[in-house]
Formats: structure tokens, sequence, C-alpha cells
């Protein structure tokens, strides 16, 4: 073969590649967005708009931020002659990214009834358009960088459906007719496996090993010592939850962190979040709406600091980070996805030598890594295919809206 045919011909492979590629990405782009779609279909235009408290954002502006990320990360910089939807975007659906201009007050994102829904869907539908343009003229060379961008898009707006997900059961919680999110909903069969694994003393690396998607937070990969310690196979239950509060759990300072104990006191908490007694029976909303809790379900929507003090209370401890993901990778934990995040006792700080990236994407995780707690595994809520083995989570301490709850450590011989 001369070497011209041989160009031609490693052009051409080049060039199908190229286009298998985008295909691939095309298709994957489709279907998450289409998720977003489907889990704001079961709400009405007045539900999208409710901000129901400054953690919270309205389903409206999910939608739009989502798509906002896509349009300022993606399109801007790499789709040529591309026209921006609606220049007033940027400050409505920017979130936390002080590097990409000014922005609208998150606690006001529920004042917003302008735009409309349907104005969002049209946004929807005017970036998912350039998306796809971008992905059809992207050449061999610009391919890698779109793709890692749009795969970073499409993580981040599964994040933001588990957000849609708990801030709209947040926002029902304050209806007093109980709303019901999908009439249809149960709870996920938890495994319930018993018992304790024991993680002997060692040396462990921990981690995202950089093959395949990670955020950034996951690297880098390092060495860590993990053990002695047990671990329950099993999530905490309801039932044991039951235990605690009738054993004055919500009344015993001693059991709690000082700040753990004034919440309880400002807050006035007896009982996980959405919990209510009836007639002396205790239900809880869901997102099927007000339901008799089930004893033999994992407890959801506590605290850290209600985590911490149930551990306390139980002669046990919360995992950390690590011995959760040794244990997760020795596949000796049962439940350890998609039921409830698991509070760990690990303080959501960087791993060693862990650096942002550059720009304003470098806002996505870094700038956080301070007062808040890392939650292992992923909850019902997470959509499929987003929770991977080494992902952390983090809320701060005394957030209980999110689909959280814990399993214990024993430390004891
Ligand atoms: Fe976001």
């Amino acid at each position: 073969m001369s070497g011209t045919a041989a160009r031609q011909l490693a052009g051409a492979v080049a060039s199908s590649a190229n286009r298998y590629e985008s295909i691939h990405w095309l298709h994957a782009f489709r279907r998450v967005r289409q998720e977003t779609d489907r889990r704001a279909a079961l709400l009405s235009a007045e539900d999208q708009m409710v901000q129901s408290m400054a953690d919270a954002s309205p389903a409206k502006w999910h939608r739009a931020h989502t798509t906002w990320f896509f349009e300022q990360f993606v399109l801007v910089p790499h789709l040529k002659n591309y026209q921006v939807f609606d220049p007033d975007f940027a400050f409505l659906f920017n979130s936390y990214y002080v590097a990409a201009g000014p922005r609208h007050a998150r606690p006001k994102r529920g004042m917003l009834t302008r735009p409309s829904c349907e104005q969002i869907a049209a946004y929807r539908a005017h970036v998912d358009g350039a998306i796809e343009r971008l992905l059809e003229q992207a050449t061999v060379a610009e391919l890698p960088q779109i793709t890692s961008l749009i795969e970073l898009g499409l993580n981040h707006e599964q994040q933001h459906q588990e957000l849609l997900t708990t801030d709209i059961l947040h926002a029902f919680a304050q209806n007093p007719i109980d709303p019901a999110y999908d009439p249809q909903w149960r709870w996920p069969a938890a495994e319930h496996r018993n018992g304790y694994v024991e993680l002997i003393e060692g040396i462990h690396t921990i981690g995202h090993d950089g093959v395949g998607f990670h955020f950034d937070n996951e690297r880098p990969l390092h060495r860590t010592l993990v053990g002695p310690v047990c671990l329950a196979r099993g999530l905490v239950t309801t039932a044991e939850w039951l235990t605690f509060m009738r054993d004055g759990g919500y009344s015993t300072p001693s059991l709690w962190l000082s700040d753990g104990w004034a919440c309880v006191e400002a807050e006035g908490w007896t009982a996980p979040g959405y919990w209510r007694e009836v007639d002396g029976a205790w239900f809880a909303m869901t997102l099927a709406g007000l339901q008799p809790v089930d004893a033999g379900a994992p407890v959801c929507h506590i605290s850290y600091y209600e985590a911490d003090a149930f551990a306390r209370f139980a002669g046990k401890s919360l995992p950390s980070e690590a011995e959760w993901e040794v244990a997760t990778r020795a596949g000796e934990l049962g439940d350890a996805f998609g039921i409830v995040w698991q509070w760990t006792r690990s303080a959501y700080l960087p791993y060693p030598g862990y650096q942002a990236p550059a720009g304003a994407i470098g806002e996505y995780n870094g700038k956080f890594m301070i007062n808040q707690m890392v939650l292992r595994g992923s909850s019902l809520a997470t959509p499929d295919g987003h929770s991977h083995l080494s992902y952390r989570n983090f809320f701060y301490p005394p957030s209980r809206w999110q689909f959280t709850g814990l399993r214990l450590a024993d430390f004891s011989d």
C-alpha cells in the first residue's frame, strides 16, 4: 500500500470511529435529557415553580439550569455561530459559578414565574438541537474535549434529577393535603444482609483509577490505613430507629454532638424528616404521599447528627468513607446502592494531592470541601447508571431532605 493510500485508510478509520463516538454520545445525551423530562412530566406548572426552602430549587429551575450548563460550558465555547437562546438566562440559571458571571440569588429561585414552563421547554429543545449539531460536526481532533464536557454535563444533569425528586418531596411535605408525586411509588426492595464484615488492618488504595467517568473529587487514587473494624452488611432499619426513639434517643443530650443537640432543640426534632404521628401511629411523607412508616425498610431522611447519635446509642460508630469503599470493593456490603445514601464519619476533604481543574468548571466540587460530611453509595432517587463505587456525595450535617440513612461500624473486639 502506498503512503497516500495508507493515510487515506487511516483517515477513513478515524472518521468512522469519530462517527461511532458521536452517535454513542448522541444517544447518551438524549437518554439523560429524556429522564429529566420524565421526572418533570409528573408535575404541573404550579408544582414546578415552588421553592420550599433555600436549599431546594424549583423543578423548572433544575430543568433550565442543567440546560444552561450545556449552553455555557459546551456550546458557547465550542459551537461556531451558536446563538444563545436568551441572554437573560445566564443570570437566572447560573447556580454558583462565580467565574461564569453574576447570578440570581439562590433563595429567590421560586420568584421566577417567568420564564414559563413552555419557554423552558423551548430552551431545552434549542440546546438539544445545538448539541446534536455539535456532535455531528465535531472533527476527530475536537471530539474528545467536547464529549468529555458533554459527559460532565450529563452527570451534572443526573445529579439534578435526584435533586428535582428530593426537592419536590420537600415541597409536597409542606402541603397540608400531602400530595403524591407518584401514587405508584414503592420502597425499593432491600437485601437486608445480616451481621458484620471484618476488615483486618491493612493499607488499601481508594479513589478512582481514572478509567471511565468520575468527578474530580474522587482523584487522586491514594493509599490509606483501614481497620481493624467491622462494618454492618445491612442498613439500619426503621424498626431499629423506633427503638432509638422509644428509648429517649431524641431527649438524651449525652448521645448528641453539641451542634446536633442544638439542632434537636432549635428544630424540635423527635423523629426522622417527614415523619408525623397520627393517633399514636407514625406516618411519613413519601413520593407516594403520606404513608405508614415501614418498620422493615431502611431508615431514611436523617441528618448526619442523627446518624451519629444513633451510632453512639448503639455503642457503635459510623464507617469512614475509606472503610465503606474497601468493604464495597470486596462485595461485602448489602444495599450499598439504590436505597439510601449512607452517612460516613469522614469530613468532605480533598484527597491528598487533589487539584481542582482550571476555569469555571473547577468550581464544580473543590470549593465545597469544608464543613460537610461524605455520604457513600446512592439512593432510590439516583438515576440508573449514575452511581459508581468511588462516588463521593456530600451534604451539611443538619441536612435531611435527601434520601439519607446509615450503616454501623463496630470497633469493639
Ligand atoms: Fe448544578
